[in-house]
């Protein structure tokens, strides 16, 4: 059965190698890494699979006008190559989406692909009123608010998204 929980102390290696192997590169593990540092890691999830990691997902502060008013960046995404198209990531992101909710958070961005984001209920940030800092971010910049009103304005991640290339 597939579980999904939060991030534990000793699971960092772990997760290390799901988002390496996930995105085939160190940067969004170097950015994971950098975020559990920085104490900026407001929601980590991981879904484990008979005891090992298949999947991980980090949700940081955003700040909305440069203001932090409770709003969070769900990035990055990772799932193990082998376990992909098998719903993990769909499971992550709904609990963690229930855990925000839960934890009285305000809403969510994401920058991803919209046909696959759009199902957890995130919609274009543009049609609410909120504007990436990161340019041409486009369609791919999504938003769902979990509180009303929503903000409208810009959005800016934490400085250490500004490492991503
Ligand atoms: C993107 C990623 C997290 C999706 O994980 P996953 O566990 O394979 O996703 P799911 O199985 O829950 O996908 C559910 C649905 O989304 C679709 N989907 C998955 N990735 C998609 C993508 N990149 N674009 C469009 N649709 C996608 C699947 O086909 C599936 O559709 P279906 O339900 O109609 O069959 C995973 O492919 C991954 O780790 N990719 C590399 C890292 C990455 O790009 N992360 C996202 C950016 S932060």
């Amino acid at each position: 059965m597939l579980i999904c929980r939060t991030e534990r102390p000793g699971d960092g290696d772990d997760i290390d190698e799901v988002v390496y192997a996930a995105f085939e590169r160190d940067d969004e593990a170097d950015l994971v890494w950098a975020l559990r540092e920085q104490g900026a890691i407001s929601l980590s999830q991981v879904a484990e699979y008979e005891g090992a990691i298949m999947g991980h997902l980090v949700m940081s502060p955003v700040l909305v006008n440069g203001e932090d008013i409770g709003w969070l960046g769900l990035a990055p995404v990772s799932v193990w190559p082998e376990c992909q198209r098998q719903g993990v990531a769909s499971a992550m992101i709904r609990e963690a989406l229930d855990s925000a909710n839960e934890l009285d958070w305000s809403g969510v961005v994401v920058l991803g692909e919209p046909d696959f984001y759009r199902r957890f209920g995130f919609r274009p940030a543009s049609e609410l009123g909120l504007e990436c800092a990161y340019p041409d971010a486009g369609d791919a910049f999504m938003a769902l608010a979990l509180k009303q009103p929503a903000p409208r304005g810009l959005i800016s991640y934490h400085p250490a998204f500004d490492n991503l290339t």
